[in-house]
């Protein structure tokens, strides 16, 4: 197994690199590399058991032959097909290696030596390292006793350094917390002058509460707001790597220079018939990982083990010591964990699995847990 240190090095020489790899869940199977059982359960990078529809399997099938051309002559129906899909226009799309380039992508466009990203804390980790790897200042803001984000503080930092790029991700990772409706609307109303709100929602999908809102509406307005959307998590594709931001087309147009190319065929055929079927897939998908979910806060509330409220596929559990000691022994007894999140040294960030993986964890949670 890699050592944490090891582990570090590995990040911080991807970051010494420059624009880092889709780093967090590379980083996240680098860890619990080894000598692991064969049936190892995968509850480590909030990824979706259920995998890609049948439909986006044999769509990417189709075309596996065909993929010696470019297909570049699709692109604009890609793009029509996504801005439809959130009612917006093509020019308030733009499309990549999933929302990792385009995150990337914003932290490029609207930070400056002198524009630093202010971020919620913590917060998923890849645009703020992104953002430290261009020599970017970093504001952590931390969250608030009820792990939303706390948009008056940003707004502050914001309005001190005399703009930026805020970073806010609903619900969060790690914390699977939602940042409520009517704080993202003030915060929106409230963005100081020179300052672009980045709202990541790669788990909005999994959210059942009525304060959790998309922040689209925002980009149909035209405001200072840049919305992420990802196919790796509701739509079990993180492997195919497509996810898209929605923005004004200004916006879209200082992004742009900074990603790679268009998608490959294979990814765009395989979202083409994702998205066909999303109005009765996600919230289908949505019900299954509900009730998975239900059924571990109800485990852990039975056994008193103190958990934030989850809204994402993904869940904190306060193991009440150094979650490390989980992080480390779970993996060789065949169940992968989340990574430290620290200052929350004592949470363990667990993936909602399918019901027979949950059962998994459970087993070998309390193994660990009991001593
Ligand atoms: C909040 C958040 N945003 C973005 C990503 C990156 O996802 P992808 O590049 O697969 O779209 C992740 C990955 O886990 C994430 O947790």
């Amino acid at each position: 197994m890699i050592t944490r240190r090891g582990f570090a090095a590995r990040l911080g020489a991807a970051v010494a690199v420059g624009r880092m790899l889709p780093e967090m869940a590379y980083a996240q199977r680098a860890m619990v590399q080894g000598n692991l059982p064969k049936d190892m359960v995968w509850l480590n990078a909030n990824e979706n058991p259920l995998g890609p529809p049948k439909s986006s399997l044999a769509a990417m099938a189709d075309v596996l032959a065909s993929s010696g051309r470019y297909h570049y002559q699709e692109v604009r129906d890609f793009y029509a097909a996504l801005a439809h899909s959130e009612d917006l226009q093509p020019e308030n799309i733009l499309a990549g290696s999933g929302s990792s380039e385009m995150l990337h992508a914003a932290v490029d466009a609207f930070t400056a030596p002198d524009r630093p990203m202010i971020v919620m804390y913590p917060t998923y980790e890849g645009p703020p390292e992104t953002a430290r790897a261009m020599h970017r200042q970093v504001i952590q803001v931390p969250l608030r006793a009820d792990y939303s984000a706390d948009v008056h503080k940003l707004a502050e930092a914001a309005e001190k350094s005399r703009g930026g790029l805020i970073y806010l991700c609903n619900p969060n990772n790690p914390t699977a917390s939602i940042t409520p409706k009517a704080d993202i609307a003030w915060l929106v109303e409230n963005l100081p002058p020179d300052t672009v709100l980045l709202i990541d929602e790669a788990y909005i999908h999994f959210g059942e509460s009525e304060n959790l809102e998309t922040a689209l509406p925002f980009v149909r307005q035209g405001k200072n707001v840049v919305v992420a959307r990802t196919f790796s998590k509701i739509y079990g594709m993180a492997g195919v790597r497509a996810g898209f931001v929605c923005a004004r087309p200004e916006l879209i147009e200082k992004m742009k220079p900074f990603r790679n190319n268009v998608l490959s065929i294979i990814a765009m055929r395989g979202v083409l018939a994702a998205l066909a079927e999303s109005r009765t897939m996600v919230p289908e998908r949505r019900a299954i990982n509900a009730r998975v979910r239900r059924e571990m806060c109800d485990w852990l509330s039975e056994r008193k083990l103190p958990y934030i409220e989850p809204q994402a596929n993904f869940m904190m559990i306060d193991v009440g010591r150094n979650a490390r000691e989980f992080i480390t022994k779970m993996p060789p007894m065949g169940v992968a964990v989340g990574r430290p999140f620290p200052p929350l040294d004592n949470m363990l960030r667990v993936t909602i699995g399918t019901g027979a993986e949950m059962q998994r964890f459970r087993d070998v949670f309390w193994r660990v847990y009991r001593g």
